[in-house]
């Protein structure tokens, strides 16, 4: 038995894990006082009525003879994958219903779907990142290169022509910084994975954010995004399912064998999302649904902008926010991230990522994020704006 030496080349431990383990640690000597965390990006108001009620008619189901259910379809039952294919249609991307597959999450696909390439392809990902698009590639083996994201280019890096990849990840509105691609901006990216013959994989965890109409929700808003781009979306961040798991990806027909190949993967691999979540995820697609998910979002929206305006009032330089439930900072007074990091927690209680958890580029860079609760967001920024 040999092992997978690629898992060497891995950081110690994942990023959220190590912020935890401060966390943890910090909590248990200082039990008297009030951690406000602003780090992991995960939600916390509950799942919305609409979903709760169809959820509990699907378990009711479930015990049910004439009703109950077995195995189901790997890639997602036809309910949920059309009304995801009218999710899509509303931003006027029409997709055959064989381009939809429903999963337990974004992080996971993104994960799996490296399992159709070639180890020799060469990954290009933009520093800072979400973590999972490197690891992933470590532990198989493959070569990543960065493309620098940074103040200079608003933290939205286009493709250098002199640079050849084969796998490109871009994620908008991003997770770290928030920064939001524009569609000529998507274009040119789409025009160099053409030209290159290289796939974008894109992930659009966090379109539900974007709130002006000039901005692409999906990059098959894109002309020929299609013919290049596979696309993942989450139900974690949109209705709050980080916890109940639901997804979904798009791959398109138009990109030859991919279609077939990752059917045949889910197929072999997975045995689809369970029954009573995929009714839940159905839910949130229905005209109930979407509005009180949009409720939920705009809370979120409205915690980013508490964050925003203190920042500007404390003068300090941050993106994101606007589209996007995180705001990515300059640290104040030159400070590197984690040593603001250990600050804020020490000084302030609050709980951020820092920048350089995300690559290099991240470093002297802090992350806070909008999932929190109105009241832990103000005293949050209460707090921030004594220090
Ligand atoms: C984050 O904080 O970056 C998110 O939790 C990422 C994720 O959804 O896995």
């Amino acid at each position: 038995m040999n092992l997978n030496k690629n898992y060497e080349n891995l950081e110690q431990s994942y990023l959220f894990s190590t912020v935890a383990k401060k966390v943890n640690e910090f909590a248990a000597n200082n039990p008297d006082k009030k951690i406000i965390r602003l780090g992991i990006g995960d939600v916390t108001l509950p799942l919305c009525k609409k979903v709760i009620e169809t959820m509990h008619h699907a378990v009711d189901e479930m015990g049910i003879q004439s009703t109950f259910r077995g195995y189901g379809p790997e890639q997602g039952y036809d309910f949920l994958r059309e009304a995801v294919q009218k999710y899509y249609s509303a931003h006027n991307v029409n997709l055959d219903m064989d381009e939809i597959f429903i999963s337990d999450g974004a992080k996971s696909d993104l994960g799996n779907i490296l399992d159709l390439f070639d180890k020799d392809n060469v990954v290009l990902v933009p520093d800072p990142v979400y973590p999972v698009y490197v690891d992933t590639n470590i532990m198989a083996g493959r070569k990543v290169i960065f493309t620098d994201a940074n103040s200079e280019n608003c933290f939205l890096p286009l493709p250098d022509k002199n640079i050849k990849a084969d796998l490109i990840y871009i994620c908008s509105p991003n997770n770290p910084t928030g920064a939001v691609y524009n569609k000529e901006q998507l274009k040119i990216w789409v025009d160099y994975a053409i030209e290159n013959n290289a796939l974008i994989l894109f992930d659009a965890a966090y379109e539900c954010f974007i709130s002006d109409s000039e901005l692409p929700h999906s990059i098959y808003e894109i002309d020929n995004a299609k013919k290049c781009a596979i696309e993942f979306c989450s139900l974690s961040k949109m209705a709050g399912f980080t916890g109940t798991r639901c997804g979904y990806t798009i791959v398109p027909k138009s990109l030859g064998k991919l279609n077939k190949m990752w059917l045949r993967r889910q197929t072999t691999k997975f045995n689809g999302v369970p029954y009573i979540v995929q009714r839940a995820a159905e839910a949130v697609f229905t005209p109930e649904g979407q509005k009180e998910i949009k409720e939920n979002i705009n809370y979120y929206k409205e915690n980013a902008k508490i964050i925003s305006e203190t920042l500007k009032k404390c003068n300090i330089w941050h993106v994101g926010g606007k589209h996007s439930p995180y705001i990515w900072l300059k640290c104040p007074n030159n400070m590197k991230s984690w040593e603001f990091f250990d600050y804020l927690l020490e000084k302030a209680q609050i709980v951020g990522t820092p920048g350089a958890g995300f690559g290099k580029n991240g470093e002297g860079y802090f992350r806070l994020t909008a999932f929190g609760s109105k009241e832990n967001t103000l005293e949050a920024m209460n707090r921030f704006i004594l220090l």
